[in-house]
């Protein structure tokens, strides 16, 4: 099968000497932030990306004009944060990435930041559903298990929902699993790829090791490289002392799953794992989840079923599905509550 790494890395190779083929307009809302800053900084080095547009509440106008000088083809625009800047940010746009909302400190869980960042990307979501109903819409936001079932929520209230092009991105522990198994088993990480499943926060993050190269792990080096891939956020949160969470391994990630949109939008196949509304466990309930999705010009082309596991796998998504549940009903809930 066709692999996200192996695209990605071509792609990498080809190093922006793709010729733009298509108009794409790229949006991202908290531009200004720790990620929004880089993600825009590398999507501004993407030729596929014709038109940058940079939103956020502060400082978007002066991230967009330092961007503005790169040399690179594409036009950049900063917005104001004003419900106008909003509207002509997100206009046109095929893809809107998300990243506005409060980081992590120390000794906090993904899931404390849902009382402020709820609202953020309830309100950021009204106004792509009202602007740009037909884009990609792109989560980063955290407690992302929760974010995107709030995206879906105001879309459908909207009446312009379509589950084909609202995507969780889970692509940092994609990034971090192929990273750190390269560090166990010394080797080249553009050679590692680690399917990983279920949500984005804690053991809802599950590494399927049983399908990498190197099935082989086992015991208490599993054990620890599954930790290490579930709680790598707060490796970064603990490192930073109260100064954020991940941004720049954000960012790249980021970057590579707008990438693996536009090339799949180009007529590429690409897959990626990805949070999305899926098929594979709403017979219990759950009505999102995150496993290698084919993209295609229509956002999601086939969401794959998660394929063989083992016995301790297994245990692994069942206690995912249990938080992973109530995260999604969550957040379900405060868009009905909080309309
Ligand atoms: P940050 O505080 O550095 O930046 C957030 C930006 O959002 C700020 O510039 C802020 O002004 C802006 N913002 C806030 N409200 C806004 C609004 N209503 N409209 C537009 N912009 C708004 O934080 P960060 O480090 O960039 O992290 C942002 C979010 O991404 C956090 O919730 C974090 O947990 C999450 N995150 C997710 C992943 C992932 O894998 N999905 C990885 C890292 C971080
Ligand atoms: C991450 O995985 O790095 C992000 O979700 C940020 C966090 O809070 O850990």
């Amino acid at each position: 099968m066709f692999s996200a790494r192996t695209a990605f890395s071509a792609v990498q190779r080809r190093a922006f000497s793709v010729s733009a083929q298509q108009n794409s307009k790229v949006t991202v809302l908290g531009a200004a932030g720790g990620i929004g800053q880089p993600l825009s900084l590398l999507l501004k080095l993407n030729k596929r990306v014709t038109d940058l547009a940079l939103y956020d509440i502060r400082g978007g106008p002066g991230v967009a004009a330092d961007i503005s000088h790169v040399n690179t083809k594409s036009t950049v625009k900063g917005y104001n944060p004003t419900p106008e800047g909003l509207k002509a940010a997100l206009e046109g746009s095929e893809i809107v990435l998300i990243p506005a909302g409060v980081p992590r400190k120390p000794g906090m869980t993904r899931d404390d930041l849902f009382n402020t960042n709820a609202s953020i990307v309830r309100d950021l979501a009204k106004a792509a559903a009202e602007h740009a109903p037909n884009a990609n819409i792109l989560i980063i936001s955290n407690p992302v298990n929760s974010t995107v079932p709030i995206t879906a929520e105001v879309f459908k209230s909207k009446g312009v929902y379509n589950p084909k092009r609202l995507f969780g991105v889970t692509t940092l522990d994609i990034v971090r699993a192929s990273r750190f198994i390269s560090e166990v088993k010394n080797t080249d990480p553009a050679n590692e790829e680690v399917t990983v499943v279920g949500g984005h926060s804690g053991v809802t993050i599950v590494p399927l090791l049983s399908q990498s190269n190197h099935p082989d792990i086992s015991g208490e080096v599993r054990d620890a490289l599954v930790n290490r891939i579930q709680f790598g956020g707060d490796e970064v949160v603990k490192a930073k002392d109260g100064a954020g969470s991940a941004t720049l391994s954000m960012a790249f990630a980021g970057a590579r799953m707008a990438d693996s949109l536009l090339r799949a939008s180009a007529g590429e196949k690409v897959v990626e794992c990805t949070f999305v509304d899926s098929p594979l466990y709403k017979d219990q309930g759950i009505e999102f989840f995150s496993s290698k999705v084919v993209l295609g010009p229509e956002g999601v082309k086939e969401i794959l079923p998660v394929g063989k596991v083992n016995e301790y796998e297994q245990g692994l998504i069942e206690a995912c599905l249990k938080d992973l549940s109530k995260n999604i009903v969550k957040g379900q809930a405060f868009v009905k509550e909080n309309p």
